[in-house]
């Protein structure tokens, strides 16, 4: 596959999306919410099935040991660290709880996010404070956009345990200065958790430039993996101080009546039960993504966005509600006189997917901007400018 610098050629995007049985019959643009497959994950799990079907589940899985070894090389290939630092989750949120509940949070001690966190995140963060006597600190939105980085230092002090945030927040269209966010921590002495659920396969992400040590996404979305599974990425000092919140027959070694002995490595967080079908079609995308090139398909994506952040504000009636700062491809919108509801509804009559964003996805943010709902629209690197061209159209035509 060839591609240019700042994206993918029009041969290179052509293969893909003749690689995409989801874009012959619709224009998908919710992939921020769960995108297209592409033929060769696709392959991959059909391939596992039929074994499942043929063999059992058992001995199907013994015999792609090797394939669901290399996910964890694969993970680390595209997003640095260690492979024994990867666990495979059931979800993005699945790994991310385990983390979170496994450190020693306790009275007094306090975690400091940003105004743009995610619902499931925050609900955690306001269970511990309720059961076990911790502080939340919101660091705000900087008056150029993004988290504000002095305001966050500002709110570290020495009973900070945690520093933890969205690297993209799910409806705003935002990207936090992760990498920056990392530096503070480092030099403060305190772990850093990051939700990356929106921005792997977005936008380049790598845990060493990022310096975080916990670290969580999920395949669905812009990685192009199958449902039903996600990453969790948790270096040996997170692992050092933390005590694992459940441990299954996997994390643990039954080693004498009354002992066992954990696992070293990420590992310590996954169950034996999982699907192998699931395993081998995340590993699958992402070496898909890595064969593509990270540079260029991400690069694709940023020009996707632009594309439509250009357009949409030209069209009557329509209200782009993301921040001026925003640049990513999670973009929002209102259409006056109709609920984002009745927008989803009537492009999806015309085979259009899009998604709507709710108050409660990032409430601490759309409170604040007064919003209640919006469309949300996010093109991938394999949505054509004849498809943005036709959500356009449609929305005009509301
Ligand atoms: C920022 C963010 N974090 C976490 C999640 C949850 O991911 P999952 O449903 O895979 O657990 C989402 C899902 O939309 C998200 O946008």
């Amino acid at each position: 596959m060839t591609m240019s610098a700042a994206g993918l050629s029009p041969e290179t995007l052509s293969v893909i999306r003749g690689q995409t049985p989801g874009v012959k019959s619709r224009i998908h643009m919710d992939n921020s919410g769960s995108a297209l497959m592409a033929d060769p994950v696709i392959d991959v799990m059909q391939q596992a099935f039929q074994r499942d079907v043929a063999l059992g589940g058992y001995v199907a899985q013994a015999q792609q040991a090797d394939q669901l070894e290399a996910g964890y090389g694969s993970l680390s290939s595209l997003l640095g660290g260690e492979t024994s630092d990867y666990a495979f989750v059931g979800s993005a949120v699945d790994g991310w709880t385990k983390a979170f509940y496994s450190l020693p949070l306790g009275p007094g001690d306090n975690i400091v996010t940003a105004y743009n966190e995610y619902c499931s995140n925050y609900i955690a963060y306001l269970q511990l404070v309720k059961t076990r006597g911790i502080e939340v600190r919101v660091a705000r939105q900087a008056p150029v956009g993004a988290v504000d980085l002095d305001h966050l230092e500002q709110l570290i002090d020495d009973r900070t345990a945690l520093i933890s945030l969205s690297h993209m927040p799910s409806s705003s269209g935002e990207i936090n200065p992760v990498a920056k966010v990392g530096a503070i921590a480092r030099s403060a002495g305190v772990l850093f958790q990051l939700d990356a659920c929106q921005s792997v396969g977005h936008v380049p992400v790598n845990v060493t430039e990022i310096d975080c040590d916990i670290m969580t996404g999920t395949s669905r979305k812009f990685l192009r993996g199958p449902r039903g599974i996600g990453f969790l990425y948790i270096n040996e000092k997170a692992r050092a101080a933390m005590e694992p919140v459940v441990l299954t027959n996997q994390s643990a070694v039954w080693s004498s009546v009354d002992d066992y002995s954990l696992r070293d490595d990420a590992r310590v967080f996954e169950a034996w039960e999982r699907s192998v079908v699931n395993q081998l079609g995340f590993a699958a995308a992402i070496d898909y993504l890595l064969e593509l090139g990270v540079e260029a398909a991400t690069g694709q994506i940023a020009n996707n966005a632009a594309y439509l952040r250009a357009r949409l504000p030209d069209i009557k009636g329509v209200t782009v509600e993301c921040p001026p700062s925003a640049t990513s491809a999670i973009i929002t919108l209102n259409v006056d006189g109709h609920s984002s509801e009745q927008v989803k509804a009537a492009l999806e009559q015309q085979n259009i997917g899009v998604q709507t964003a709710s108050i409660v996805h990032t409430r601490l943010d759309m409170e604040e901007r007064g919003i209640e709902a919006a469309v949300r629209v996010s093109p991938h690197y394999y949505t054509s400018r004849d498809e943005m061209d036709g959500l356009l159209t449609a929305l005009d035509a509301l």
